[in-house]
């Protein structure tokens, strides 16, 4: 694979600057940000006035543990608009999350949101090994999803040449890209493999496309799945996390030199890690929930958001900026099976240990008695149509999976091809338990 690594004196300064005129600029752009929420955003002014406290309380980083938590439920009790800090016509446009259940909901930005998010994205994509000039293919929706126009930003703002594909029509999406030769691809990684699939049966060879980079996030994906889509392409596979609440993509991303977590752009977003119970801030290194403050958001300022999602925060590297380590799954997304947690981040890790087993997996859960089941759906590799062989694989994911995880699972070894691919953000758990 090429070496990507961006020549130092393209990147913004702040992303090399020292830990002091970070943590500087963050107390200052801190102040301005929960004084704006407080003055503009009714909801804030009256939780921070029950918490007993004031912007003005703020004078160090550690003062921000003392203000209230912000959560998803604020935004539906607040929906459509009531968490935004500008007058609507202020608001130069909208997106929002479907959710599984409830309501919508509904994020806003002004022009200099946006020209941010995209300066951040932009850096993002640099990061990644993109360069001005290179062309990017765009493979997330478009639409109300911050996907697809949060990357078209940011690869514009960048200096790229942007195909704004969108989602979906996987044929057309092989076409293009053996027709546009694009460096970059910016799509989710379970796409990215439906993607793969097209591309083999069309008996095109993955390995002699253009592609040098692909920027991959919007849900959970292993170091396992990095080492199959880079072998499989023979190009980068980078790590973009973001979500909708606090901006959308680009909130932090990986530098492709080092490929060891992604640097967290603190100078736009605030992280802290909690303890998901007691909502007691964790030191940097320990596993627990990513909480965000914005700090420079106008339409949507956000004042520690409780994210769901779980990491850890490590120093920076190739950056100064603070890494968070590679998401392993939502709070929401923790299976609790008989007892013990998992995610199926676990179980990706241990079907890609397998040879005979593809990236592409399925799992239901069931109540069988008073006992919880699950069972693994997986397809094999493409050339093993051997039913023996087949067994002997879905022995050693249950081997594998008893030994790493603790849980005993039931393993399907399907067809390849069986199980559906997504489009966008993949599903991985049907969950057919009772609901108690
Ligand atoms: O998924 C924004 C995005 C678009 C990020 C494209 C990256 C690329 P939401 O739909 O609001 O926004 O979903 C946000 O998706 O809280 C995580 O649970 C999950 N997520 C996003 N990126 C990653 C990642 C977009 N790299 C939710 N790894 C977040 C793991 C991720 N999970």
């Amino acid at each position: 694979m090429l070496d990507l690594t961006p020549d130092p004196s393209t990147l913004d300064p702040i992303e090399i600057a020292s830990r002091d005129e970070i943590a500087a600029l963050q107390v200052e752009r801190l102040k301005w940000s929960l004084a704006h929420a407080y003055a503009n955003v009714p909801h804030y002014r009256a939780r921070f006035e029950a918490a007993g406290v004031h912007p003005d309380d703020l004078t160090s980083l550690d003062d921000l543990a003392r203000f209230p938590f912000t959560r998803k439920s604020d935004l539906r009790d607040n929906y459509p608009f009531g968490l935004f800090a500008v007058p609507r016509e202020k608001v130069a446009r909208i997106h929002a999350s479907s959710g599984t259940t409830g309501r919508p909901t509904v994020v806003g930005y002004t022009k200099a949101d946006i020209a941010n998010w995209a300066s951040v994205m932009a850096r993002s994509i640099r990061a990644s090994g993109g360069r001005p000039g290179d062309m990017a293919h765009i493979a997330y929706g478009y639409g109300l999803f911050t996907g697809g126009l949060g990357a078209h930003y940011g690869a514009e703002a960048l200096g790229c040449t942007v195909v704004p594909v969108s989602g979906g029509m996987t044929d057309r999406q092989v076409q293009l890209i053996q027709d546009f030769r694009p460096d970059i691809i910016m799509v989710t990684p379970s796409y990215m493999l439906a993607i793969l699939d097209h591309f083999r049966g069309s008996g095109i060879d993955p390995r002699e496309t253009s592609l040098k980079v692909g920027i991959f996030g919007a849900e959970p994906w292993t170091n396992a799945m990095r080492r199959e889509i880079e072998a499989a392409f023979d190009m980068h596979a980078v790590d973009i996390y973001g979500l909708s609440e606090v901006m959308g993509p680009g909130v932090a991303n990986e530098c492709v030199e080092t490929k060891d977590g992604l640097h967290i752009w603190e100078d736009h977003f605030y992280p802290e890690i909690v303890d998901p119970v007691t909502g007691t801030p964790l030191p940097d290194g320990e596993l627990g929930e990513l909480v965000f403050t914005s700090l420079t958001k106008e339409a949507f300022p956000v004042v520690r958001y409780r994210t769901g999602d779980l990491t850890r925060l490590m120093p920076g590297t190739a950056r100064s900026m603070r890494r968070m380590e590679k998401v392993t799954g939502r709070s929401d997304d923790m299976i609790i099976l008989r007892g013990v947690n998992v995610f199926p981040t676990q179980i990706e890790e241990q079907i890609l240990r397998l040879e005979a087993l593809a990236p592409h997996y399925l799992i239901e859960l069931h109540r069988e008695g008073r006992l919880d089941t699950m069972t693994v759906h997986v397809e094999c590799r493409a050339d093993l149509f051997d039913a023996g062989a087949r067994e002997a694989a879905a022995h050693r994911l249950c081997a594998a999976v008893k030994n790493t995880v603790g849980i005993s699972i039931v393993t399907r070894v399907v067809d390849p091809g069986a199980i559906e691919r997504s489009v966008g953000k993949a599903k991985r758990v049907i969950d057919h338990r009772p609901r108690d």
